[in-house]
């Protein structure tokens, strides 16, 4: 007899399940662009330099490992606001703000998800695709979870119209997830003048924004990659941001993130307080205090900042490189095939519509591993292998 005899086997995680199938593929040239991490020139994983320098002063300071408070490290938060709202911060309010220190990005999103199903709606609509963790998220979150138009896979654009069309037949008081900049798989980003249209829309059909910013500084820059906040957040909305730190500082596995949740009505700040207190106590009761330091120690220091946004802009540089050199590799045996919609996708991806089946095709027969959706990751790519999966790629489309 066991208690567990009637437990059914759940399928590995699309895109965590990865490097395990990775790690036991014995292929020499083997060639990893699953998991969203970015990796060295040598396919290596990075700890940035100035983290490094943060833990030494970490180190140095002999701090004790008292639990923080239930909504965490009180600089990190601070900062965290500096860092999505910069100049507007003042225009903005920080009296119509209230954020907590959360287990990550997804930390972030779970803790909004119940948050708003408990106090304000039972539906959300996420960009069909999306990362495939947010329709989990939401549902354990008791949401009812759907979808809106976004991508337009006849010529991996935007589906702008198709999008608005889906927004304005919402129901009132339901959430819609936006990602903030760097879509998540697809690299597709509306335009500012978009971003501009979608906030009046969303504002006429009372619709609750939830962005998830997990790429600040992978797009255009840090200033422009959080414009569709700021932008929300002028025009005035009620609405929430789950924010990670994990790709922007290299802390993927330290779990730093920031739940931000914007009122217009000042006095009911208390209230949401203790709500997500409650709800994150009844959770993990705290977060995580290494990474939190990390960040806040750097942040504080404008020495280590400058080190930061340099070794930020070398990933994206290198990214950017790869892109490039992608699209070239493929133009050269492509015969004639028009891959320009990569050159306009932002941050670590790039999405070319393969099929699960042609996913499925290159990981037998090359060893190259993308998530089930297709979707590429460029930090993955070097000089050494980037021909390889082009020809890979050209022999399956
Ligand atoms: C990704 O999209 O690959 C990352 O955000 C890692 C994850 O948790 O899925």
């Amino acid at each position: 007899m066991s208690f567990y005899n009637s437990i059914p086997l759940l399928p590995n995680d699309p895109i965590l399940g990865l490097p395990l199938i990775y790690a036991a593929d014995s292929r020499k040239n083997k060639v990893n662009l699953g998991i969203g991490a970015y990796k060295t020139a040598e396919g290596l994983p990075l700890v940035l330099n100035c983290v490094k320098k943060a833990e030494t002063i970490i180190l140095q300071k002999h701090y004790n490992k008292e639990y923080l408070p239930i909504d965490g490290h009180k600089e990190l938060i601070e900062d965290t606001l500096q860092l999505i709202f910069g100049k507007d911060l003042a225009q903005i309010g920080c009296d119509r703000l209230y954020a907590a220190q959360t287990i990550g990005g997804s930390g972030a999103l779970r803790t909004a998800g119940e948050f708003f199903s408990k106090l304000i709606g039972r539906n959300i609509f996420l960009p069909q695709p999306t990362w495939p963790n947010h329709k989990s998220i939401f549902e354990k979150s008791n949401l009812n979870v759907g979808s809106y138009p976004y991508f337009n896979t006849h010529d991996n654009s935007l589906d702008f119209k198709g999008m608005c069309q889906a927004i304005s037949n919402l129901p009132p008081c339901s959430s819609i997830l936006l990602h903030a900049c760097c879509h998540n798989p697809t690299g597709v980003d509306p335009t500012i003048e978009q971003w501009r249209e979608l906030s009046d829309l969303i504002k006429k059909k009372k619709i609750f924004p939830l962005f998830d910013c997990a790429y600040q500084g992978f797009g255009a820059n840090l200033e422009e990659d959080v414009q569709s906040i700021r932008t929300f957040a002028l025009d005035g909305h009620e609405m929430m941001i789950a924010y990670s730190f994990a790709k922007n500082f290299g802390l993927y596995g330290e779990r730093v993130g920031v739940l931000t949740i914007m009122t217009n009505n000042r006095e009911s700040i208390p209230k949401i307080g203790s709500q997500i207190r409650t709800l994150i106590r009844g959770n993990y009761s705290s977060p995580p205090l290494h990474g939190a330091r990390i960040v806040s120690t750097i942040l504080k220091s404008r020495e280590l900042t400058t080190d930061w946004v340099t070794e930020l802009e070398n990933m994206c540089g290198r990214i950017k490189e790869m892109r490039k050199a992608l699209v070239a590799a493929l133009l050269v045996k492509g015969k004639g095939k028009n891959f320009n919609s990569i050159l306009k996708q932002m941050g670590l991806f790039s999405f070319i519509g393969l099929t699960k089946e042609q996913v499925d095709k290159i990981r037998d027969e090359y060893a190259i591993y993308t998530p089930s959706n297709g979707r590429i990751n460029l930090a993955g790519l070097n000089t050494l292998n980037i021909e390889y999966v082009a020809d890979a790629l050209l022999s399956v489309l």
